[in-house]
Order: C-alpha cells, then structure tokens, then sequence
C-alpha cells in the first residue's frame, strides 16, 4: 500500500538497493580474483606485476563507487517515502479528526488522539525504510546462492544450510517480539493519555490536592511502559549475538569445506577467497530482513490504531442548499418536534433521552431565552441549533430549510455559538477574534469587541490586539475570557446567534448591556435574531420572548412578566438565582460575580466540576 502511495520514490529505493546487492556480490568475486590472479602468483614469484595491481585496484575503486551510489539511493529514497508517508498520513488523522461529530470526541480522550497523530503514525510507517533494503537483499540472496551452485556444489550447500538457519532466526526472534512490541506501543498511548490529562485538569489536580495520587497514577503506568520496553530490550540482548555469530560460523564451515576442496582440486584459490568474502559481507543484510519482520509487529499495531480513526464513521453529511452569509437580514430559527439523545457510553445501552418533543421559533430578529435548571437540556438546545449534533427525529430549520441539507459554509457562516465554557486559542487576541476568516480587519475586530464591552480591558493590555493570551487564554479572567469569544462570535456577523449562558462570568449590569446593544441593530451591529440561555432577571427581561424548560420538555413559554406570575417553577427558579446572586454582591464578590465561571475543564476529563447555581 505504502508502494501504491509513493512508487516512484518506492522504485528508487529498491533499484539503489539492487545496485548495491550486485556490486557486494561482484566485489566479492573482484576480490577473489585480486587474491587468486595477482596476490598468490605474485607471492610465488617474489615480485608484483604492477599492471595487473593497478587495474585491480581501479576495478575495486569503481565498485566501491557503484555501491555507494546504491546506498545513496537506497537511503535517500526509503527515508523520503517514510517522512512523506508519516506527514501524509499525520495530516489525514488530525483532518479526520475535525471532521468527526462531537460525540465521537466525547467518546475518546485526548491523549489517545494526540498519540494517534504521533507515535501510531510514526509506528505504522517505521518499516518502510529497511524495506527496500531487504527487496535488494532477497535479489542479493538469490544471486549469491546461484552463483554458489555455479562455482561448486559442497560450497553452495553450506550457504543453503546457512542462509536459511538465519533467516529462520529472524522469524523466530520477530514472533517472540511482536506481542512485546504492540503492548509497549498501547502503554505509550496510555502514558500520554495520562499526562495531557494531568495537565489539562491541573486546576482542580491542585485545588483538590490529587498532585501526589496523580503522580502515583502516572508513575505506575511509566513503569509498565519501562518494564515493557525492558522486555524488549532483553529479547534483543538474546537474539543479537546468535544473529551476529550464525554467519562467521558460515565462514568457518566454508573455509574448513574449501580447504578439503582445494586438496581435490575442485576449485581454485580465486574462487575459495570469493565465497569466503561473499559470506562475510552477506551477513549484514540478511539482518534486514529481520528488522523488517521485527518492525512489522509493531507496525500493525500503529496502523490498527490509525485505521480505527480514519474508518471512524458517524462523520456529518452535508447537503448542497446554500444559504448567502451576506443576507443583511436576521435568520429564522425553527425546532419542530425534535427528540435527542445522546450515544451511550458502550453501543448496546440504550442513549436516554435528553430531549422530547422541543418545538418553538426565534423569529428573524427577535430574542428569545432558554431557561430552565441545569440539566435541562439548554445547551443541548445550542448544540443541535448549530449542528454540532443531529437530532434524532424532528427538524431544525434556519430560514425554513432543514439543517442536514444545508452546507457546512451556509451553516458556519449563518450561525455562530458562543458556547458554556469559552474556548481560547494560545494567540494574540487579534488572531483570535478574526481566526483568519477574510474581511476580518482590525476595524471589524474593534467593533466586535466594542459590542461585547470588550474594547475597554483590550485597549488596556500591554500590547493590545497583539497581546498574546496563553494556553486557553491562561492570562485573562474569567469574564474576559467569555467577551473575547463573544466578539470572535460577532465579528462573523452571524444572523443567528446562539449564547449559551456565554456571559456568565460577566458583571450582571454589563451583560446586560452587551444584550441591549446587540438587539438594537445600528450602523456597527449586525441585525441578528438571538437564542440565549440566561439566568439573570435582567437579561432574561430583555428577550421578547421565554422558553422555560424542564427535563428536556418545553414546560411553559411567553414573556417573562407571563411566566413569573403563572408558572410557580419559574418564578421559584428566577428568584433563587437571584438571592444567590443578590448574597455574593453581599459578601463583597467582585462585580457581583456569584455564579463562578467553571474552570476551564474539557469534556472528557472525567473529571466533573459541580458548580454550584
Ligand atoms: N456528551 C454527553 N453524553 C451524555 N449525556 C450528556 C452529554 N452532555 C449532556 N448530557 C446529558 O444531557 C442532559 C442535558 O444536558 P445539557 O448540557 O443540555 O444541560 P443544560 O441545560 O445545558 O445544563 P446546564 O445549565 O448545567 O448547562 C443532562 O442530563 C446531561 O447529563
Ligand atoms: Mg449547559
């Protein structure tokens, strides 16, 4: 497959191989024919026929020259192709890891799909580079063994008894390490697995305390990673000598048979020297064999484990309705009738059902809140208005079309979320907020910022739009983290625009400004319909209209005056938070921050963070 890929270069591997196959085998015979024709006679005269040792010398230089030429070709062609198979293939994994749904990531920590990219890659490719060199080498076996047989048949039946022991060896030693091979190569996903989750929940690691079991936790497993590759090692420290021994043992059996078939005369001295020499020289690359068939092992291993990620399927399909992203006019949102439920854990449990029956519009240009308590299915809402998922039966329609036929631009460019816990590249905020997309210039970033009351705390860091943030944004807080991705969100100019409890961490008095000022569509505001979910009385006052959900069912909808004064879970839900709200501006919390903005922790850390409403 990997020849399918990259023939050409494929094919100047193998030929320097060759080449470099039957120059050792000349070389051999050249250096025979120096020793038979020129060495002994000139011994037997007592002087050197200078003639004759200049050209040999010449035709020895000229084969040196030939295979290292061979070597060149070899190596240079079998290290291209195994680079360029591995960034190939590299790219393909992470490309199709963007393209897989949100429940498949869900599904599959991260560490394993960082060591997917890396060592599972790099694995399923390591034997490409011996490979060639073993294809010469079998052409180089092959003609070492007939010209064996042409030069005396007792010499050839030693190279028959030991060609072969060898390679039995080989296979013998690539058996006993496979199983090693694909045990250390599942511990190296899972030591990584391990660390980038550390790291990444090293805030709660800390705040809990867990530094020392966590160290624990990951000392184990680098300790089965070790044993594992001790293991390895030990079958190489056993294998090698015998590898390194079985051929100059050939070269002893084959000058003791040639010294009792010089006697009877059945062959020359020339041709002793030639078969004695081409043993020595032989027995290296024999040894490529081996090391593909002690790669291979390992090598399936990697390719499983990257197949798994590239036949993954679940994949979204798009389809061909577009929708024109510069429409100045808000989009209409529509649920009709939707159920959802997520995949369960293992594929035979049934998924519960999250949500039932959900159906309401936002009408263009309107804003309409989700409300309801925490499991109630808000952000799920977002997910499927996005399409981040799919619902299981029912429809979503932006502008009456149903999502899954739109394409995936229409869609990116209609709508924008901005979701629960925000998002930050380690970038500049410039870069962040445009994301490379065109016609994002620092005047549109300005803007988008403005309208998420984010132009004030940017305007004042070191370095303004070009201040790099950190990792996740390590270097903002908590608030600003959420109004940087809220412009990022604006700055698109969605028509829909889909706020998932995104102003959190935000002073109550300033989100609801943000809110009021995108509503009201202006020269610099883009005219958007809204669907937030949102918690504080204020901000849910501005929506025309509320959807109060419980249990992922729509419970009860209207303005928020209708709702307080008739549905008792409503008012009871609006009024606790804002107790909790009304007691952390009390306790003297900054801005009134009761709510605390979670930590950022991904999804599949398993590590749950309550926060407390
Ligand atoms: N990836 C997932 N896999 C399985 N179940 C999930 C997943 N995400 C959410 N759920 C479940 O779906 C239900 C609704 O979750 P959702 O995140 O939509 O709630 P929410 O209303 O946004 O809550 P909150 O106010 O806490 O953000 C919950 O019972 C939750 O346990
Ligand atoms: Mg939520």
């Amino acid at each position: 497959m990997a020849i399918r890929e990259q023939p050409r270069i494929f094919a100047v591997a193998v030929a320097g191989s060759v080449v470099f196959g039957v120059m050792v085998i000349a070389s051999a015979y050249v250096v025979g024919a120096v020793v038979g024709d020129v060495v002994v006679p000139a011994v037997a005269r007592g002087s050197v026929a200078v003639g004759a040792l200049a050209a040999a010398a010449a035709a020895l230089f000229g084969l040196s020259v030939l295979r290292v030429v061979g070597i060149f070709g070899r190596r240079l062609g079998a290290g291209f192709m195994q680079f360029r198979l591995q960034a190939a293939y590299r790219r393909r994994v992470t490309r199709r890891y963007l393209d897989l749904p949100l429940s498949w990531h869900q599904r599959n920590a991260t560490g394993t799909l960082l060591s997917n990219a890396n060592s599972d890659v790099e694995a399923a490719w390591h034997p490409i580079a011996p490979l060639p060199f073993a294809v010469g080498t079998l052409v180089m076996l092959v003609g070492a063994i007939i010209s064996l047989f042409v030069t005396d048949w007792a010499l050839a039946l030693v190279g028959l008894a030991v060609f072969p022991a060898l390679f039995t060896l080989n296979v013998v030693y690539s058996r006993r390490m496979a199983p090693r091979q694909q045990r250390a190569q599942r511990l190296r996903a899972e030591v990584s697995g391990i660390a980038h989750e550390s790291f990444d929940g090293a805030l709660v690691v800390k705040t809990m305390g867990r530094e020392a079991q966590e160290t624990a936790r990951f000392a184990a497993r680098t300790g089965q990673l070790r044993d594992a590759l001790i293991s390895v090692g030990r079958l190489r420290g056993l294998f090698d000598p015998l590898l390194e021994t079985l051929p100059s043992l050939g070269t002893l059996a084959v000058l003791v048979v040639g010294a009792v078939r010089l006697r009877q005369g059945a062959i020359t001295v020339t041709e002793l020297v030639s078969v004695a020499f081409l043993f020595t020289v032989l027995a290296f690359p024999v040894r490529a064999i081996g090391w593909v068939l002690a790669e291979l092992p390992r090598s399936v291993a990697g390719w499983d484990r990257v197949r798994r990620v590239l036949d993954a399927t679940g994949e979204m399909s798009y389809g061909d309705v577009t929708l024109d992203p510069a429409d100045p006019r808000p989009a209409t949102l529509g649920f009709a009738d939707v159920h959802f439920a997520y995949e369960p854990a293992e594929a035979h449990l049934p998924g519960t059902q999250v949500l039932g029956e959900v159906t309401f519009t936002v009408p263009a240009g309107r804003t309409v809140a989700l409300v309801g308590p925490t499991g109630a299915g808000k952000s799920t809402i977002a997910s499927l208005a996005v399409r981040l998922v799919d619902a299981r039966s029912g429809t979503v329609t932006l502008d009456g079309v149903d999502v899954r036929r739109l394409t995936a631009g229409s869609l990116s460019g209609t709508v924008a979320l901005v979701a629960q816990v925000p998002f930050v590249f380690d970038d500049t905020v410039r870069a962040n907020i445009a994301l490379d997309r065109p016609g994002i210039g620092d005047e549109e970033v300005w803007a988008a910022l403005r309208l998420a009351e984010a132009d004030g705390f940017v305007a004042a860091l070191p370095d303004g739009l070009d201040t790099m943030v950190g990792e996740r944004g390590a270097s903002l807080s908590g608030g600003q983290r959420q109004r940087l991705t809220l412009a990022r969100a604006l700055a698109g100019r969605p028509r829909l625009l889909v706020l998932d409890d995104a102003t959190s961490a935000v002073d109550p008095r300033v989100e609801a400004a943000i809110l009021a000022g995108l509503r009201s569509a202006g020269p610099d505001t883009p005219a958007t319909s809204i669907l937030v979910v949102a918690y504080r009385r204020a901000t849910i006052a501005l929506a025309d209209e509320v959807i109060y959900l419980e249990q992922g069912r729509v419970v009860a909808r209207g303005t928020h005056p209708e709702l307080l004064a008739t549905v008792p879970g409503y008012a009871d839900l609006v009024t606790a938070y804002e107790q909790a709200e009304a007691e952390g501006e009390q306790a003297g919390g900054p801005g009134g921050r009761s709510r605390p903005y979670e930590p950022v922790v991904p999804l599949n850390s398993g590590l749950d963070v309550e926060v407390d409403r």
